[in-house]
């Protein structure tokens, strides 16, 4: 059982007793601005109806237990943190560290979670971002959602050992319900763009899973890097379309891709927050599928199964655009569709990529939902 009851009861099960706080920490899905974070660039992610839960009660010790829906139990002390193989755990113990352990006390808590791993939804950041709230609630600590997004990343970064940018801890953090967010990931600038109502935003998760990513994210972000250099600025978001062809005499030929990925994707990303922002739902589409063919061709981050799924989807009637979303490499495209042709869309899609692939896909409609918060156990807001 996933949800709110679902943690309540693994924790009763579990534990004994009543949790005293529940949280809610939610996936994302990146509407457009895609490998443009670690660039110091702009994103437009927002929060999904999946999420981690976690049924929690603080302890007078500093020893956190933890228990997880199919993935086992683990333990650890505050005043021994271990870098270890602890799997799942090693986000909790991560941010733990990243938070400065000496300030916080220890809890006893059951997760749960409906978002695949994987897949590209942000499963990791959502647990990272739920260790945070935990921890922060029960240490009696004020919760700032950006500085907590920065906290986790760093976990992710130097407890994990996966470099990633800081789109998906600080959308999980701080998403708006019925929004998407620009973010600025230079200035880290939140600007909420509302998502019109007569559309419908369809995950289709290619039922296949990211291979060799890591390897190939440090390696694009190598190249981004190397790209900035030669042109003697900061970061890549510092270029406009304009000094693509002075970057042409000044790097290599998979650099000056790379870098020609990132400048529009950024251009894009502003026009498509703009395009929201006059409802100009047919405009934001067609950005969303130069985005794909942009990663596709000069960032090479997509992959077959990625590829399929977005021409099919964008030959449906009422596809306004469609594209790969998250890291690449597997995992799921997102499109944008017209709320009265989303039913029929999402049945049709599922059939034809079913006959032409070998793999299981998974199709769904999704809103955009709050950032992750915490509730006493008597509030039933959530
Ligand atoms: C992963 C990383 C993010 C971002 C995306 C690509 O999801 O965690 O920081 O770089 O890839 O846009």
């Amino acid at each position: 059982m996933t949800g709110r009851g679902g943690a309540i009861d693994l924790f009763t099960a579990r534990f004994g007793g009543e949790p005293d706080i529940v949280i809610r920490a939610p996936g994302r899905v990146n509407l457009i601005g895609e490998h443009t974070d670690y660039n110091d660039g702009f994103v437009l992610p927002m929060a999904i109806e999946q999420a981690t839960w976690v049924a929690l009660r603080p302890r007078d010790d500093r020893i956190v237990r933890l228990t997880s829906e199919g993935h086992g139990d683990v333990s650890f002390s505050l005043d021994d943190l271990v870098r270890g193989t602890d799997g799942w755990a090693e986000y909790i113990k991560g941010i733990a560290w990243a938070m400065g352990s000496a300030q916080l006390h220890g809890w006893e808590g059951a997760f749960t979670s409906d978002i695949p791993i994987g897949a590209g939804l942000s499963s990791s950041a959502a647990l990272e971002i739920a260790g945070a709230l935990a921890f922060t609630s029960v240490s009696g600590q004020a919760w700032d959602p950006t500085a907590s997004a920065l906290m986790a990343q760093r976990a992710e970064n130097e407890w994990v050992g996966v470099s990633c940018g800081i789109m998906d801890q600080l959308i999980i953090a701080t998403a708006e319900a019925d929004n998407a967010m620009l973010i600025d990931c230079r200035t880290l600038g939140l600007t909420p763009a509302p998502l019109p109502g007569d559309v419908a935003i369809v995950i289709l998760d290619t039922g296949t899973r990211r291979e060799l990513v890591d390897s190939e994210y440090d390696d694009r972000r190598r190249a981004c890097e190397r790209a900035a250099e030669a042109a003697g600025v900061p970061a890549l978001r510092d270029l406009s379309i304009d000094d693509i062809a002075g970057l042409a005499r000044a790097t290599d030929e998979i650099a000056l891709r790379r870098a020609r990925h990132v400048i529009s994707e950024n251009e894009r990303t502003i026009d498509a927050a703009s395009a929201l922002e006059i409802g100009d739902v047919r405009h934001f589409g067609e950005l969303m599928n130069d985005s794909h063919k942009s990663l596709r061709d000069d960032f090479e981050v997509s992959s077959d199964a990625l590829d399929l799924m977005v021409d099919i989807a964008t030959d449906l009637e009422g596809c306004l655009g469609a594209r790969m979303t998250g890291a690449g490499f597997g995992g799921c495209a997102v499109a944008l569709v017209r709320d009265s042709a989303a039913a029929q869309f999402v049945e049709e899609i599922t059939r034809r990529y079913s006959t032409a692939s070998n793999n299981d896909p998974h199709v769904y409609v999704t809103r955009a939902a709050a950032g992750a918060h915490a509730r006493q156990i008597g509030d039933r807001t959530t």
